[in-house]
C-alpha cells in the first residue's frame, strides 16, 4: 500500500500541507513542537479512526476551527486508484471512499492500513489490556471480513448486560436474550481472536529473531478474558451472575481478553528493560503489518514516530533495513536527518516541518 498524495488541514498546528511522498521512506524532520507528529497522527486517523494520541474531539482539531480535514490517494495492488477523504468535527464526521459518501468511520478505516510505532507504543506491552484488545481487533477488521459484524452484536449485547446489571436486574426474560446473544457472539468473537493471535505468533517469533535475539524465541499466548479451557461463555455468564449483579458489570467475558508475549530466555519475574519493551512492541506491530501483508499481498502503511529517540542506533538500522527488504511505504519522523541511516540503495524523499509548515527538504 503506497500513498501517492495526501492533504491535511487544520490538524493541530499544520493548518494545510500537501505531500507527495516517495513509494519507499519518507523522513519527517522538524524542531520539537513544529508538527511532525500531528502528520503522523492524520494517517493513523484514517486507519484506526482515531489518533494514537487520543480521539479526534481531544484535541487533534486545530484550535478556532470547526473541523480537520485529510485526502489521501493511493494506488491498490491491481492497480486501481483509491482515495479516501474524511472531514471530522469531534462529534460529526464526513467521509468518501473512491467518490462515494461513507455511512461507517470503520468502513473508512478498512479501506487503508497503517501501522504505528510511536513513544507512547511501549504500553502495547506494559500497559492495560484495552490496548492489547484494540490491536488483535485492529488486526481483525482488516484481515478478517465477517468480524466487525460480531464484534457489534457483541459489544452491543455486553453493553446491555451490563445496564441490567447496573439496574440490579435478576434473572428476567430480557437478561437472558441479551446473555445468549452475548455468548453466541462472544464466543464467535473469541474464536476469531485465537485464530488470529495463533496467525501471528510465527511472525512474532521471526521479528523477535531479527530484532531481539538476545531473549530467545518469543512466544505469544491469547487469553479469551475468561476460563475457556473449562467453561462456555454461556455457563461463564450464568455461573457468575450474582458476583456481577453485586459489582454492577460484567466481570468476566471477552472485554477482558488479552495476549501476552514471552521470552525463552527471560526468566519469571524479570523485567524487560525500557528499551527491550519498546522493541517487544515493535516486534508486534511489525509482525501484525508482515501477517496483513500476507493476507493482503501488500504492507500496511508503516508510521515510526521519533525512530531515533526510541530505538539504539544498531536497531534503527536492523528495522530501516528490514522494511526496505519489504518494500513498506515508511513514514519517520525526527528532529534530525543525521541520527537515521537509510540503507544504501533505498529511496528517501526528505520533508522538514517548521510552525505547522512543510516543505520538501
Ligand atoms: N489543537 C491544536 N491547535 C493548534 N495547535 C496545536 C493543537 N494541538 C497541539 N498543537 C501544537 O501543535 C504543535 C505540533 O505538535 P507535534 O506533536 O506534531 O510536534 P512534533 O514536531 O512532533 O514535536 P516533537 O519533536 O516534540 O515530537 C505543537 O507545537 C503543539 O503545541
Ligand atoms: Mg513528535
Amino acid at each position: 500500500m503506497h500513498l501517492t498524495y495526501f492533504t491535511l488541514a487544520n490538524i493541530r498546528s499544520v493548518a494545510q500541507a500537501t505531500i507527495e511522498p516517495s513509494a519507499q521512506f519518507n523522513l519527517i524532520t522538524g524542531d520539537n513542537g513544529a508538527g511532525k507528529t500531528s502528520i503522523l497522527e492524520a494517517l493513523h486517523l484514517l486507519s484506526n479512526g482515531k489518533s494514537f494520541r487520543g480521539r479526534v474531539g481531544e484535541g487533534l482539531i486545530q484550535v478556532g476551527r470547526p473541523h480537520l480535514e485529510i485526502y489521501a490517494r493511493w494506488a491498490s495492488r491491481s492497480g486501481l486508484n483509491r482515495q479516501l477523504g474524511l472531514r471530522h468535527a469531534g462529534s460529526e464526521w464526513e467521509g468518501r471512499i473512491d467518490g462515494q459518501n461513507c455511512a461507517l468511520l470503520s468502513d473508512l478505516c478498512t479501506a487503508l492500513a497503517a501501522v504505528t510505532f510511536e513513544p507512547g507504543s511501549h504500553a502495547l506491552i506494559d500497559g492495560r489490556s484495552d490496548q492489547r484488545r484494540r490491536m488483535m481487533d485492529w488486526g481483525l477488521f482488516h484481515v478478517e471480513p465477517a468480524f466487525i459484524q460480531l464484534w457489534r452484536r457483541w459489544s452491543r449485547a455486553h453493553k446491555q448486560r451490563n445496564a441490567l446489571l447496573k439496574q440490579r436486574t435478576h434473572a428476567t426474560a430480557q437478561m437472558e436474550a441479551w446473555e445468549a446473544e452475548l455468548a453466541q457472539s462472544g464466543e464467535a468473537v473469541t474464536r476469531l481472536r485465537a485464530d488470529y493471535i495463533d496467525a501471528l505468533a510465527p511472525y512474532v517469533s521471526q521479528w523477535a529473531d531479527r530484532l531481539l535475539p538476545e531473549l530467545g524465541e518469543a512466544v505469544l499466548r491469547f487469553a479469551p478474558g475468561w476460563k475457556r479451557q473449562s467453561v462456555s461463555l454461556e455457563d461463564a455468564l450464568l455461573v457468575q451472575r450474582a458476583r456481577d449483579l453485586a459489582a454492577g458489570f460484567t466481570t468476566a467475558g471477552p472485554h477482558r481478553a488479552d495476549w501476552v508475549v514471552e521470552f525463552a530466555q527471560r526468566s519469571q519475574g524479570e523485567r524487560l528493560s525500557r528499551g527491550q519493551t519498546k522493541l517487544a512492541a515493535l516486534i508486534v506491530i511489525l509482525a501484525q503489518a508482515e501477517y496483513y501483508a500476507h493476507q493482503n499481498g501488500e504492507w500496511p502503511v508503516v508510521l515510526l514516530d521519533d525512530l531515533a529517540s526510541e530505538l539504539d542506533i544498531a536497531h534503527r538500522a536492523a528495522v530501516l533495513s528490514a522494511l526496505a527488504e519489504v518494500g513498506a511505504q515508511v513514514f519517520v519522523t525526527g528532529t534530525t536527518a543525521e541520527d537515521l541511516s537509510f540503507p544504501a540503495a533505498a529511496q528517501v524523499r526528505v520533508f522538514h516541518v517548521e510552525h505547522g509548515v512543510i516543505e520538501r527538504g
